[in-house]
Formats: C-alpha cells, sequence, structure tokens
C-alpha cells in the first residue's frame, strides 16, 4: 500500500498542503478531486519528492520513504505524471519512452517493455520516430503516461490526464487505468473532471484548501450532495458529464461495479 500521512507542502516557506492523509491500495483507483488550486498537484509533487515536505509521511508497502532524492521514489516503485503531458518535445518518441526505462540494462527487456506500451496506446506505434513535440495533444498524453509506466512502477501518481483532451482519448486513457488495475498497480488520479474520475474510483476524496473534507467510496461521493453542487452538476460540467456517462457506464460494467 503507498500511504501519505499528515503531509504538510508547499512553496517558499507557506504550506499549501495542511496534513493531507491518503492511501492507495495495489490494485485500485483513487480519486482526488478538487476546485482549481486545491492542492492537488502539489500533493503528487511532495508525494514524488519534486518539492519539499514541511511534515508527514510517505510509506510503500510499509517502507516508509526518506525523499533523499527523487530516485528513492522511483526506486520504491512510484512514477509521478505530472499535469501538463510533460514529454521531451526535442526527443522522438522511441526516445521518451527509453527514458523512463533508463534503469533498465538489458535492452531486450526495454524493447519488451515499448511493444507493451504500444500495445496500451496503439496510436503510438506509427510515430515512433516522430519527436513528441509534434504529436496532437492527446499523443502527448498518452506518451507522457507511457513513458511513467517503462519503470514498471506499483503505484501511478496521474495529474489530469483527461484535461482538454477529446473524448475518444479520454476513454482510451481511462481504459489503460482498468488495465493497470487488472495489472495490480495503484492509480492516484487527481481531476478537476469529477464525475469520470469518481464513477470509475474505488475510493476518492475531496481535497479543498489543502485538505481532505471529504472521503469515501466513488460511488459515495458521486452521490454527495455537496460534490454534486460544487464540482459535478452546473453548467458546463453538466455538458461533459453527458459526453462521458456512457463512457462511464460501460467501464463500470466491464468491471462489474
Ligand atoms: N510553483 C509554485 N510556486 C508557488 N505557489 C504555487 C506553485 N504551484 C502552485 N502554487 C500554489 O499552490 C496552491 C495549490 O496549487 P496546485 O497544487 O497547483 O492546485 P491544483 O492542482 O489543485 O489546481 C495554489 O494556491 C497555487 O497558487
Ligand atoms: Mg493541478
Amino acid at each position: 500500500m503507498l500511504e501519505v500521512e499528515r503531509l504538510r507542502a508547499g512553496y517558499e516557506g507557506a504550506d499549501v498542503l495542511h496534513g493531507v492523509s491518503v492511501s492507495v491500495e495495489p490494485s485500485s483507483l483513487v480519486a482526488v478531486i478538487g476546485a482549481n488550486g486545491a492542492g492537488k498537484s502539489t500533493l503528487l509533487r511532495a508525494m514524488s519528492g519534486l518539492i519539499r515536505r514541511s511534515a508527514g509521511s510517505l510509506s510503500v508497502d510499509g517502507r516508509r520513504l526518506q525523499f533523499r532524492s527523487e530516485r528513492e521514489v522511483v526506486r520504491a516503485g512510484i512514477a509521478h505524471v505530472p499535469e501538463g503531458r510533460q514529454v521531451f518535445a526535442n526527443l522522438t518518441v522511441l526516445e521518451n519512452l527509453h527514458l523512463g526505462a533508463y534503469a533498465v540494462k538489458d535492452a531486450g527487456e526495454v524493447a519488451a517493455r515499448v511493444e507493451d506500451m504500444l500495445g496500451l496506446f496503439p496510436a503510438l506505434r506509427s510515430r515512433l520516430r516522430h519527436y513528441a513535440g509534434s504529436l496532437s495533444g492527446g499523443q502527448q498524453q498518452m506518451l507522457a503516461i507511457a513513458r511513467g509506466l517503462m519503470g514498471r512502477p506499483k503505484y501511478l501518481l496521474l495529474d489530469e490526464p483527461s484535461l482538454g483532451l477529446a473524448p475518444l482519448v479520454v476513454e482510451t486513457i481511462f481504459q489503460v487505468i482498468v488495465e493497470l488495475r487488472r495489472r495490480d498497480v495503484g492509480v492516484l488520479l487527481v481531476e478537476q473532471n469529477g464525475w469520470l474520475a469518481l464513477s470509475n474510483a474505488d475510493r476518492a476524496c475531496l481535497l479543498e484548501q489543502g485538505r481532505i473534507t471529504l472521503t469515501g467510496t466513488g460511488k459515495e461521493l458521486l452521490e454527495n450532495p455537496i460534490v454534486v453542487e460544487r464540482y459535478l452538476g452546473v453548467g458546463a460540467a453538466i455538458g461533459e458529464t453527458e459526453r462521458h456517462r456512457g463512457l462511464g457506464e460501460q467501464l463500470r460494467r466491464a468491471l462489474a461495479l
């Protein structure tokens, strides 16, 4: 289990997170939803060692991390796919994938993992030799996730993977998340798209101004009046929700949730 306890972290002296506790079982999807600026990205950055914590602990399968380096986090089996589809634009798709497995020396093993990623994201196959910067936004997001998976992490931290992407791409990404569950990977998914995240999540929590204010199953949060009112129901979100409803139902049936 991936476990964060009473985490405090932020920027230049001021904490953004005020004692956040979250845990992720292997083979489960945990969604963190919350408004823009709530601290979702900060949570993932603090977990992966990108920013310093001022208090709290993080442990992986019972072993507490010291956060001496980002590498320690990677070695412990945690991969972080940051927001904004971060790929190396001036490297090819294949080179980006290889970077995700820099610690693997066996070329045959690296090739097998590349093949595995192309199975998950077939759209990348014909673009292996293309510069990552030339890909569409959706392809870049797929590549960013694939690069994270090249190290075969036990836990994946995903920051807003669906933001601004077409429904078909979002569908591919959520199908991969479902596949990861089957592979025993635990996923911590941070999303503003509350409906899609919650309808697929085993557990979920609401992050508000750096504090977890609500936890439960994905379904419980989906039915919570406060969540519905503030994060699901209104205005433009309805369009998004309708667009994704078919997909969510489909996935739920596939998972027999
Ligand atoms: N690099 C940064 N330097 C200083 N403050 C930041 C930085 N990144 C985010 N913040 C602040 O931290 C708070 C939480 O931001 P963030 O974690 O990005 O929220 P979310 O991902 O939920 O939208 C916001 O008030 C934001 O302005
Ligand atoms: Mg964010």
